[in-house]
Protein backbone atom coordinates (compact mmCIF):
# COMPACT_ATOMS: atom_id res chain seq x y z
CA UNK A 1 0.00 0.00 0.00
CA UNK A 2 2.54 2.36 1.13
CA UNK A 3 5.11 1.39 -1.95
CA UNK A 4 1.64 2.24 -4.13
CA UNK A 5 1.41 5.72 -2.87
CA UNK A 6 5.12 6.63 -3.17
CA UNK A 7 4.96 5.48 -6.92
CA UNK A 8 2.34 7.59 -7.60
CA UNK A 9 4.14 10.70 -5.85
CA UNK A 10 6.63 10.43 -7.72
CA UNK A 11 5.41 9.86 -10.68
CA UNK A 12 3.86 13.25 -10.17
CA UNK A 13 6.90 14.84 -9.53
CA UNK A 14 8.56 13.52 -12.41
CA UNK A 15 5.75 15.00 -15.04
CA UNK A 16 6.15 18.51 -13.14
CA UNK A 17 9.92 18.85 -13.55
CA UNK A 18 10.25 17.71 -17.23
CA UNK A 19 7.07 18.56 -18.91
CA UNK A 20 6.67 21.99 -19.94
CA UNK A 21 2.98 21.63 -21.83
CA UNK A 22 0.31 19.99 -19.39
CA UNK A 23 -0.04 16.41 -19.86
CA UNK A 24 -3.23 17.26 -21.45
CA UNK A 25 -4.76 14.33 -23.85
CA UNK A 26 -7.58 14.72 -26.43
CA UNK A 27 -11.00 13.37 -25.01
CA UNK A 28 -12.88 12.18 -27.58
CA UNK A 29 -16.11 10.34 -26.99
CA UNK A 30 -16.43 7.23 -30.17
CA UNK A 31 -19.93 4.80 -29.84
CA UNK A 32 -19.68 1.25 -29.19
CA UNK A 33 -23.10 0.77 -30.31
CA UNK A 34 -25.85 3.06 -31.34
CA UNK A 35 -30.04 1.09 -31.73
CA UNK A 36 -32.48 3.05 -33.01
CA UNK A 37 -35.03 2.86 -30.34
CA UNK A 38 -38.01 4.08 -32.07
CA UNK A 39 -39.95 7.49 -33.02
CA UNK A 40 -40.95 9.26 -29.69
CA UNK A 41 -44.67 10.27 -30.64
CA UNK A 42 -47.65 11.88 -29.47
CA UNK A 43 -49.98 9.67 -32.03
CA UNK A 44 -52.49 13.22 -32.07
CA UNK A 45 -49.72 15.42 -33.03
CA UNK A 46 -47.84 16.25 -36.23
CA UNK A 47 -44.72 18.09 -34.54
CA UNK A 48 -41.29 19.29 -34.41
CA UNK A 49 -37.91 20.14 -32.14
CA UNK A 50 -38.72 18.29 -29.02
CA UNK A 51 -36.83 18.26 -25.99
CA UNK A 52 -37.49 16.55 -23.28
CA UNK A 53 -36.48 16.69 -19.17
CA UNK A 54 -36.82 14.68 -16.01
CA UNK A 55 -40.26 15.10 -14.02
CA UNK A 56 -40.82 12.68 -11.20
CA UNK A 57 -40.38 9.18 -12.34
CA UNK A 58 -41.46 10.24 -16.06
CA UNK A 59 -40.33 12.53 -18.91
CA UNK A 60 -41.53 15.51 -19.90
CA UNK A 61 -41.53 17.02 -23.92
CA UNK A 62 -41.99 20.49 -25.05
CA UNK A 63 -42.24 21.09 -28.61
CA UNK A 64 -42.15 23.58 -31.04
CA UNK A 65 -45.07 23.57 -34.19
CA UNK A 66 -47.89 21.02 -33.59
CA UNK A 67 -50.83 20.25 -35.92
CA UNK A 68 -53.56 17.45 -35.39
CA UNK A 69 -54.21 14.94 -38.35
CA UNK A 70 -57.34 14.26 -40.26
CA UNK A 71 -58.95 10.97 -40.32
CA UNK A 72 -56.40 9.77 -42.97
CA UNK A 73 -53.56 10.68 -40.97
CA UNK A 74 -52.34 14.13 -42.89
CA UNK A 75 -51.61 16.86 -40.86
CA UNK A 76 -54.22 19.74 -41.06
CA UNK A 77 -54.49 23.44 -40.11
CA UNK A 78 -54.33 25.03 -36.90
CA UNK A 79 -50.66 25.20 -36.28
CA UNK A 80 -50.04 25.53 -32.67
CA UNK A 81 -46.40 27.17 -31.55
CA UNK A 82 -45.59 24.58 -28.99
CA UNK A 83 -46.96 22.11 -27.31
CA UNK A 84 -46.16 19.49 -24.21
CA UNK A 85 -46.63 15.70 -23.23
CA UNK A 86 -45.34 13.26 -20.72
CA UNK A 87 -43.71 9.71 -21.52
CA UNK A 88 -43.36 6.97 -19.33
CA UNK A 89 -40.45 4.77 -18.93
CA UNK A 90 -41.02 0.88 -19.38
CA UNK A 91 -40.39 -2.31 -16.95
CA UNK A 92 -37.10 -2.56 -17.91
CA UNK A 93 -35.97 1.03 -17.24
CA UNK A 94 -35.86 1.98 -20.99
CA UNK A 95 -37.92 5.11 -22.34
CA UNK A 96 -41.12 4.25 -23.45
CA UNK A 97 -42.17 5.96 -27.17
CA UNK A 98 -45.55 7.10 -26.53
CA UNK A 99 -46.01 10.58 -25.66
CA UNK A 100 -49.46 11.50 -24.16
CA UNK A 101 -51.13 14.42 -22.20
CA UNK A 102 -54.13 16.75 -21.95
CA UNK A 103 -52.41 19.85 -23.40
CA UNK A 104 -52.68 17.36 -26.84
CA UNK A 105 -51.09 20.66 -28.68
CA UNK A 106 -55.23 21.96 -28.14
CA UNK A 107 -53.50 25.07 -26.84
CA UNK A 108 -49.95 26.77 -27.57
CA UNK A 109 -48.28 25.35 -24.85
CA UNK A 110 -46.45 28.72 -24.23
CA UNK A 111 -49.32 31.37 -24.42
CA UNK A 112 -49.31 34.55 -26.01
CA UNK A 113 -49.96 37.64 -24.84
CA UNK A 114 -51.86 40.17 -27.00
CA UNK A 115 -48.49 42.10 -28.36
CA UNK A 116 -48.00 38.79 -29.62
CA UNK A 117 -50.86 38.60 -32.46
CA UNK A 118 -52.69 35.89 -30.86
CA UNK A 119 -55.58 36.43 -32.41
CA UNK A 120 -54.34 32.72 -33.88
CA UNK A 121 -52.36 29.60 -32.39
CA UNK A 122 -49.56 30.30 -34.43
CA UNK A 123 -48.55 33.72 -33.34
CA UNK A 124 -48.82 35.03 -37.07
CA UNK A 125 -49.78 38.85 -37.81
CA UNK A 126 -51.48 40.57 -40.50
CA UNK A 127 -48.07 41.66 -42.23
CA UNK A 128 -47.17 38.41 -42.81
CA UNK A 129 -44.73 37.99 -39.57
CA UNK A 130 -45.11 35.82 -36.70
CA UNK A 131 -44.51 35.42 -33.12
CA UNK A 132 -42.66 32.05 -33.24
CA UNK A 133 -42.68 31.00 -29.41
CA UNK A 134 -40.35 28.16 -29.48
CA UNK A 135 -38.91 26.54 -26.99
CA UNK A 136 -34.85 25.61 -27.86
CA UNK A 137 -34.09 23.69 -24.90
CA UNK A 138 -36.54 21.85 -22.55
CA UNK A 139 -37.50 23.12 -19.31
CA UNK A 140 -34.74 23.32 -16.56
CA UNK A 141 -35.75 22.18 -13.79
CA UNK A 142 -35.16 24.38 -10.12
CA UNK A 143 -36.78 22.41 -7.33
CA UNK A 144 -38.69 20.12 -5.88
CA UNK A 145 -40.82 22.15 -3.13
CA UNK A 146 -42.98 20.66 -0.97
CA UNK A 147 -43.73 17.77 -3.78
CA UNK A 148 -44.14 21.31 -6.48
CA UNK A 149 -42.00 20.76 -8.84
CA UNK A 150 -40.60 24.36 -10.28
CA UNK A 151 -39.18 24.71 -13.75
CA UNK A 152 -38.22 27.03 -16.44
CA UNK A 153 -37.98 28.34 -20.19
CA UNK A 154 -36.73 30.99 -22.05
CA UNK A 155 -38.24 31.42 -25.23
CA UNK A 156 -37.28 33.42 -28.23
CA UNK A 157 -37.56 33.72 -32.41
CA UNK A 158 -35.56 35.18 -34.47
CA UNK A 159 -33.21 37.40 -35.21
CA UNK A 160 -32.57 39.27 -31.71
CA UNK A 161 -35.85 39.71 -30.22
CA UNK A 162 -36.92 39.98 -26.45
CA UNK A 163 -36.74 36.49 -24.42
CA UNK A 164 -39.59 35.75 -22.58
CA UNK A 165 -39.09 33.93 -19.24
CA UNK A 166 -41.95 31.35 -18.41
CA UNK A 167 -42.47 29.35 -15.10
CA UNK A 168 -43.96 25.98 -14.86
CA UNK A 169 -45.03 24.19 -11.63
CA UNK A 170 -46.25 20.64 -11.35
CA UNK A 171 -47.42 18.74 -8.17
CA UNK A 172 -45.96 15.49 -8.65
CA UNK A 173 -49.04 14.13 -6.36
CA UNK A 174 -51.39 15.18 -9.15
CA UNK A 175 -53.85 12.24 -9.89
CA UNK A 176 -54.82 12.28 -13.18
CA UNK A 177 -51.81 11.44 -15.70
CA UNK A 178 -52.40 13.73 -18.51
CA UNK A 179 -52.21 17.04 -16.78
CA UNK A 180 -49.46 18.92 -17.97
CA UNK A 181 -47.38 21.47 -15.66
CA UNK A 182 -49.26 24.47 -15.42
CA UNK A 183 -47.37 27.71 -17.50
CA UNK A 184 -47.36 31.53 -16.34
CA UNK A 185 -45.25 34.09 -18.09
CA UNK A 186 -42.79 35.64 -15.98
CA UNK A 187 -41.42 38.22 -17.68
CA UNK A 188 -42.82 38.96 -21.51
CA UNK A 189 -39.35 40.97 -22.02
CA UNK A 190 -36.87 39.01 -19.17
CA UNK A 191 -34.01 39.73 -21.67
CA UNK A 192 -34.43 42.81 -23.59
CA UNK A 193 -35.07 43.23 -27.80
CA UNK A 194 -31.29 43.18 -28.76
CA UNK A 195 -29.60 41.73 -26.17
CA UNK A 196 -28.13 38.25 -25.37
CA UNK A 197 -31.49 35.42 -24.91
CA UNK A 198 -29.57 33.64 -21.85
CA UNK A 199 -31.44 30.40 -21.32
CA UNK A 200 -32.80 29.75 -24.60
CA UNK A 201 -30.01 27.99 -26.14
CA UNK A 202 -29.31 25.83 -23.47
CA UNK A 203 -29.39 25.20 -20.12
CA UNK A 204 -28.25 22.95 -17.26
CA UNK A 205 -27.89 22.71 -12.96
CA UNK A 206 -25.26 21.92 -10.51
CA UNK A 207 -24.69 22.82 -7.72
CA UNK A 208 -27.74 24.93 -7.38
CA UNK A 209 -26.61 27.35 -9.83
CA UNK A 210 -28.12 27.25 -13.19
CA UNK A 211 -25.62 27.74 -16.16
CA UNK A 212 -27.43 29.60 -19.24
CA UNK A 213 -25.78 29.82 -22.34
CA UNK A 214 -27.37 32.16 -24.91
CA UNK A 215 -26.70 32.32 -28.57
CA UNK A 216 -28.45 35.41 -30.47
CA UNK A 217 -28.50 35.85 -34.61
CA UNK A 218 -24.69 36.73 -34.75
CA UNK A 219 -23.70 32.85 -33.66
CA UNK A 220 -21.73 33.83 -30.69
CA UNK A 221 -22.26 31.21 -28.05
CA UNK A 222 -22.01 32.55 -24.26
CA UNK A 223 -22.67 31.86 -20.78
CA UNK A 224 -24.65 33.34 -17.65
CA UNK A 225 -25.18 32.14 -14.03
CA UNK A 226 -27.41 32.38 -11.35
CA UNK A 227 -28.47 30.68 -8.29
CA UNK A 228 -31.47 28.58 -9.17
CA UNK A 229 -33.68 30.22 -6.21
CA UNK A 230 -33.10 33.54 -8.24
CA UNK A 231 -33.76 32.77 -11.91
CA UNK A 232 -35.92 35.55 -12.38
CA UNK A 233 -34.04 37.92 -10.25
CA UNK A 234 -31.79 40.04 -13.31
CA UNK A 235 -29.56 41.22 -10.66
CA UNK A 236 -28.19 37.96 -9.48
CA UNK A 237 -27.32 37.05 -12.78
CA UNK A 238 -22.97 36.88 -13.79
CA UNK A 239 -21.75 36.53 -17.16
CA UNK A 240 -18.86 34.81 -17.97
CA UNK A 241 -16.55 38.04 -19.86
CA UNK A 242 -12.75 37.89 -21.14
CA UNK A 243 -12.45 35.07 -19.03
CA UNK A 244 -14.06 35.95 -15.77
CA UNK A 245 -17.30 36.11 -14.23
CA UNK A 246 -18.71 39.71 -14.28
CA UNK A 247 -22.11 41.28 -13.00
CA UNK A 248 -22.27 43.49 -16.04
CA UNK A 249 -24.26 42.06 -18.76
CA UNK A 250 -22.53 42.15 -21.72
CA UNK A 251 -23.45 43.50 -25.44
CA UNK A 252 -24.33 41.46 -28.32
CA UNK A 253 -21.82 42.23 -30.27
CA UNK A 254 -18.58 41.99 -27.75
CA UNK A 255 -15.67 40.68 -28.56
CA UNK A 256 -15.16 38.41 -25.25
CA UNK A 257 -17.74 36.28 -24.53
CA UNK A 258 -17.21 33.98 -26.98
CA UNK A 259 -16.27 30.03 -25.35
CA UNK A 260 -14.56 28.42 -28.29
CA UNK A 261 -16.05 25.04 -28.65
CA UNK A 262 -18.74 25.55 -26.67
CA UNK A 263 -20.76 23.67 -29.26
CA UNK A 264 -20.59 22.77 -32.69
CA UNK A 265 -22.72 26.10 -33.81
CA UNK A 266 -26.38 24.36 -33.67
CA UNK A 267 -29.23 23.54 -31.76
CA UNK A 268 -28.08 20.98 -28.91
CA UNK A 269 -28.36 19.99 -25.26
CA UNK A 270 -25.54 20.88 -22.73
CA UNK A 271 -25.72 18.47 -19.53
CA UNK A 272 -22.80 16.95 -17.30
CA UNK A 273 -22.12 13.62 -17.20
CA UNK A 274 -21.08 11.66 -13.63
CA UNK A 275 -19.58 8.95 -15.62
CA UNK A 276 -17.17 10.74 -17.45
CA UNK A 277 -17.00 13.77 -14.36
CA UNK A 278 -17.39 16.41 -18.21
CA UNK A 279 -19.54 19.05 -19.21
CA UNK A 280 -21.14 17.57 -22.36
CA UNK A 281 -22.67 19.25 -25.05
CA UNK A 282 -24.29 17.28 -28.24
CA UNK A 283 -26.19 18.94 -31.03
CA UNK A 284 -25.84 19.96 -34.67
CA UNK A 285 -23.51 22.31 -36.65
CA UNK A 286 -24.38 25.53 -37.59
CA UNK A 287 -26.83 25.52 -40.50
CA UNK A 288 -27.74 21.98 -41.08
CA UNK A 289 -30.76 19.68 -42.25
CA UNK A 290 -28.74 16.71 -41.45
CA UNK A 291 -28.48 14.03 -38.99
CA UNK A 292 -24.94 14.56 -38.28
CA UNK A 293 -24.67 14.68 -34.30
CA UNK A 294 -21.54 16.04 -32.67
CA UNK A 295 -20.34 16.59 -29.35
CA UNK A 296 -17.69 18.66 -26.99
CA UNK A 297 -16.89 18.14 -23.47
CA UNK A 298 -15.04 20.15 -20.84
CA UNK A 299 -13.38 19.73 -17.80
CA UNK A 300 -14.87 23.26 -16.55
CA UNK A 301 -18.29 24.62 -18.18
CA UNK A 302 -16.41 27.81 -18.92
CA UNK A 303 -13.49 25.65 -20.83
CA UNK A 304 -11.37 24.86 -22.61
CA UNK A 305 -13.72 22.79 -24.64
CA UNK A 306 -12.48 19.86 -26.82
CA UNK A 307 -13.23 20.44 -30.91
CA UNK A 308 -16.45 19.23 -31.25
CA UNK A 309 -16.38 15.86 -33.47
CA UNK A 310 -19.08 14.49 -35.35
CA UNK A 311 -19.96 11.08 -33.90
CA UNK A 312 -22.86 9.46 -35.34
CA UNK A 313 -25.21 10.33 -38.16
CA UNK A 314 -28.84 9.36 -38.13
CA UNK A 315 -31.20 9.13 -41.49
CA UNK A 316 -32.19 12.28 -43.11
CA UNK A 317 -35.70 12.14 -44.16
CA UNK A 318 -36.67 12.90 -47.79
CA UNK A 319 -38.61 16.54 -47.61
CA UNK A 320 -36.12 19.62 -47.62
CA UNK A 321 -35.94 19.92 -44.08
CA UNK A 322 -34.30 16.36 -43.92
CA UNK A 323 -33.34 16.49 -40.44
CA UNK A 324 -32.83 19.27 -37.86
CA UNK A 325 -33.04 20.13 -33.96
CA UNK A 326 -30.47 17.71 -32.61
CA UNK A 327 -30.90 16.86 -28.85
CA UNK A 328 -29.63 14.49 -25.70
CA UNK A 329 -31.69 13.38 -23.45
CA UNK A 330 -29.49 12.99 -19.96
CA UNK A 331 -33.26 12.62 -18.55
CA UNK A 332 -34.01 9.64 -20.15
CA UNK A 333 -31.90 7.38 -18.29
CA UNK A 334 -33.51 6.56 -15.08
CA UNK A 335 -29.48 6.24 -13.88
CA UNK A 336 -29.02 9.82 -14.37
CA UNK A 337 -25.87 10.34 -16.34
CA UNK A 338 -23.62 8.03 -14.33
CA UNK A 339 -23.42 5.31 -16.60
CA UNK A 340 -21.81 5.61 -20.09
CA UNK A 341 -24.34 6.05 -22.73
CA UNK A 342 -26.97 9.05 -23.51
CA UNK A 343 -29.96 9.17 -25.76
CA UNK A 344 -30.24 11.09 -28.27
CA UNK A 345 -33.08 12.70 -30.68
CA UNK A 346 -33.84 14.70 -33.89
CA UNK A 347 -36.75 15.71 -36.21
CA UNK A 348 -37.03 13.72 -39.56
CA UNK A 349 -38.81 15.22 -42.16
CA UNK A 350 -40.54 13.52 -45.12
CA UNK A 351 -42.38 13.55 -47.78
CA UNK A 352 -46.01 12.65 -47.24
CA UNK A 353 -48.88 12.87 -49.77
CA UNK A 354 -48.63 16.88 -50.81
CA UNK A 355 -47.21 17.96 -47.23
CA UNK A 356 -44.85 16.40 -44.86
CA UNK A 357 -44.88 14.63 -41.76
CA UNK A 358 -42.09 15.09 -38.87
CA UNK A 359 -41.26 11.93 -36.42
CA UNK A 360 -38.44 12.06 -33.60
CA UNK A 361 -36.22 9.34 -33.63
CA UNK A 362 -34.78 8.29 -30.66
CA UNK A 363 -31.55 6.35 -30.57
CA UNK A 364 -29.58 4.90 -27.72
CA UNK A 365 -25.83 5.50 -27.79
CA UNK A 366 -23.49 3.04 -26.04
CA UNK A 367 -20.11 4.22 -25.63
CA UNK A 368 -16.78 2.85 -25.60
C1 LIG B 1 -26.41 -2.97 -29.08
O1 LIG B 1 -27.53 -2.59 -28.32
C2 LIG B 1 -28.68 -3.38 -28.55
C3 LIG B 1 -29.84 -2.77 -27.81
O2 LIG B 1 -29.47 -2.25 -26.58
C4 LIG B 1 -28.39 -4.81 -28.13
O3 LIG B 1 -29.51 -5.62 -28.42
C5 LIG B 1 -27.18 -5.32 -28.90
O4 LIG B 1 -26.82 -6.58 -28.42
C6 LIG B 1 -26.00 -4.38 -28.73
N1 LIG B 1 -24.91 -4.80 -29.59
C7 LIG B 1 -23.65 -4.83 -29.19
C8 LIG B 1 -22.63 -5.23 -30.23
O5 LIG B 1 -23.30 -4.55 -28.03
C1 LIG C 1 -15.35 43.25 -23.39
O1 LIG C 1 -15.27 43.81 -24.68
C2 LIG C 1 -16.06 44.99 -24.86
C3 LIG C 1 -15.95 45.46 -26.30
O2 LIG C 1 -16.08 44.38 -27.20
C4 LIG C 1 -15.61 46.07 -23.88
O3 LIG C 1 -16.45 47.21 -24.01
C5 LIG C 1 -15.66 45.54 -22.47
O4 LIG C 1 -15.11 46.48 -21.56
C6 LIG C 1 -14.88 44.23 -22.33
N1 LIG C 1 -15.10 43.69 -20.99
C7 LIG C 1 -14.13 43.19 -20.25
C8 LIG C 1 -14.52 42.71 -18.88
O5 LIG C 1 -12.99 43.13 -20.63
C1 LIG D 1 -11.10 25.26 -30.42
O1 LIG D 1 -11.42 26.40 -31.18
C2 LIG D 1 -10.30 27.13 -31.65
C3 LIG D 1 -10.81 28.36 -32.36
O2 LIG D 1 -11.95 28.11 -33.10
C4 LIG D 1 -9.42 26.23 -32.50
O3 LIG D 1 -8.33 26.92 -33.00
C5 LIG D 1 -8.98 25.05 -31.68
O4 LIG D 1 -8.21 24.17 -32.44
C6 LIG D 1 -10.19 24.33 -31.11
N1 LIG D 1 -9.85 23.13 -30.35
C7 LIG D 1 -9.39 23.08 -29.07
C8 LIG D 1 -9.18 21.71 -28.50
O5 LIG D 1 -9.18 24.06 -28.41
Amino acid sequence: MTRLVRFLLSLLLLQGVFSTTPLKRAFTPTVKNATVVGNAADPAINRDSCGSTRIGDRAFWTCRDSQPYDSNGIPILPIWASSASWSDFNGDGTPGLEQYGSGGGRNPYFPYTASECNDNSAGACSDGSRYAIWPDSPPLITSTVNNVVTAYTLSTNDPDPATSLYKLTYDLGTLDPNVLPTVTLVNEDFWLYGSIPYGAYGNVIEDDIAYLFGQPSNGVVSLAKVPVGSIEDQSQYQFWVNDAWTSSIPRINDANISIPNVSAGGQGTYYLSTYWNKWVWIGQAGISVSADFFITTADFITGPWESPVNFYSGQTGSYFLGAYSLQAHPGLNLDGTSTNEIHISYTKNDAFEDTSLYSTPLIHIQWN
